[in-house]
C-alpha cells in the first residue's frame, strides 16, 4: 500500500520504517528541512536499536524516501499518518496546532479518497476537530482514524513490529479494512487488533499511560512508608509484582515518572476531566 507518515519524530521514524520493512511503499515527510536532508543521507537523528540499519536498506531499496513536500505525498499516498508532537500547553491541554495544520494541508492536496490517521497522542474529541477542519476544503470524502501507538524508546522497533495490540478507531467499514491490511503482517502471533470508535482508541491511549503512572507514583508513596516502618521496598515490590493480577512492570520506586509522554499525557488527562466538568484528584495527586 502506498502511505505517507508526517512527522519524522520518534513515532513517525519508527512506524514508517516498520510498515515500509512489511512491503508498503512509504513517503515520510518534516517540515524540517535539515532533517529530511539528513535521513536522505542515512543521518538518522534517534538511536534505535535497529533503525539506523533499516533506513538504510529501504532507501537504497527506494522504497522509503524523505521529504518536505506534503502535497506530493499526499497525492501519492492512500493513507496518510499525522505522527507530529503534540506539546504540553501552558495549561496542561495538548497543543493540537501542528495535528490541524497537517490535517488542513492533506484536506487541500488530496485527489481522491484518504485515510487519515493519528497515530500522535490526541485527546478525546480530536477525531472531530480533524473532520472539521478538513471538512470545508476537502474536494474528495475521507475517513478519520484514531490508532495510538504505544512503542517504548529504547525498544521501539521491536514494539511496533510485534505489538501487544493494536487498537484501531474508526466509523467505516472501508477504513477499518484498510487499517486491518496495514496491521496484519504485525499481528500474526496473535495479537489482538482491537476495533473501537474513535472516542475509545483516543481515550485508550491516555488511560494506558496515565494508569502505568499512577502505579509508579504510588509505588514511590509506598517506598516512603516503607522506609518510615523498616520495611524494603524492593522486597515488597517482588512480592506485589508476582502476584498475576498485577505484575512487575512500572513499580520500581525512584525520582518520579518523567520521560517525553508521561507527564504531559497525565495532565492532559486532567484538562479534559476539567473540560468536561469532572474533578480527577487521583490523577492530581499522581
Ligand atoms: N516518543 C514516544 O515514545 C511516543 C510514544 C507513543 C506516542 N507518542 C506520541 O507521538 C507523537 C509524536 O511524538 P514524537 O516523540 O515522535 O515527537 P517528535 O517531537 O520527536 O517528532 C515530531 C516531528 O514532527 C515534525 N513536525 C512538527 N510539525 C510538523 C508539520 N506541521 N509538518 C510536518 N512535520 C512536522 C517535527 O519537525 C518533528 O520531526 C506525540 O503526540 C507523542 O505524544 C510518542
Amino acid at each position: 500500500m502506498k502511505i505517507c507518515v508526517v512527522g519524522t519524530g520518534y513515532v513517525g521514524l519508527v512506524a514508517g520504517t516498520c510498515f515500509e520493512e512489511s512491503g508498503n511503499d512509504v513517503i515520510c515527510v518534516d517540515n524540517l528541512a535539515a532533517k529530511i536532508a539528513a535521513l536522505r543521507e542515512g543521518k538518522v537523528p534517534i538511536y534505535e536499536p535497529g533503525l539506523e540499519e533499516l533506513i538504510r536498506r529501504n532507501v537504497t531499496e527506494g522504497r522509503l524516501s524523505f521529504t518536505t513536500e506534503l502535497a506530493d505525498a499526499v497525492r501519492q499516498s492512500v493513507v496518510c499518518f499525522i505522527a507530529v508532537g503534540t506539546p504540553e500547553k501552558p495549561d496542561g491541554s495538548a497543543d493540537l496546532g501542528a495535528v490541524l495544520a497537517v490535517s488542513r494541508g492533506v484536506a487541500q492536496a488530496m485527489d481522491g479518497y484518504r485515510v487519515v490517521v493519528t497515530k500522535s497522542t490526541v485527546p478525546v474529541g480530536t477525531h472531530k476537530k480533524i473532520r472539521a477542519e478538513m471538512e470545508p476544503i476537502a474536494p474528495h470524502p475521507f475517513d478519520v482514524v484514531s490508532n495510538p501507538e504505544f512503542m517504548k524508546e529504547g525498544a521501539a522497533i521491536d514494539d511496533f513490529m510485534k505489538p501487544d495490540r493494536v487498537v484501531i478507531g474508526a466509523a467505516s467499514p472501508q477504513a477499518f479494512r484498510i487499517m486491518r491490511e496495514l496491521y496484519e503482517p504485525f499481528v500474526r502471533t496473535g495479537a489482538p487488533i482491537l476495533e473501537m470508535d474513535n472516542p475509545s482508541a483516543e481515550m485508550t491511549k491516555y488511560a494506558a499511560n496515565a494508569l502505568l503512572a499512577t502505579r509508579i507514583s504510588f509505588m514511590n508513596e509506598i517506598a516512603n512508608l516503607c522506609e518510615r516502618v523498616g520495611a524494603d521496598v524492593d522486597y515488597v515490590r517482588r512480592g506485589v509484582g508476582h502476584d498475576r493480577r498485577l505484575g512487575h512492570h512500572f513499580l520500581f520506586p525512584g525520582v518520579g515518572y518523567g520521560g517525553s509522554c508521561f507527564p504531559k499525557d497525565v495532565q492532559a488527562v486532567i484538562q479534559t476531566a476539567h473540560e468536561h466538568g469532572m474533578k480527577f484528584p487521583l490523577l492530581n495527586a499522581v
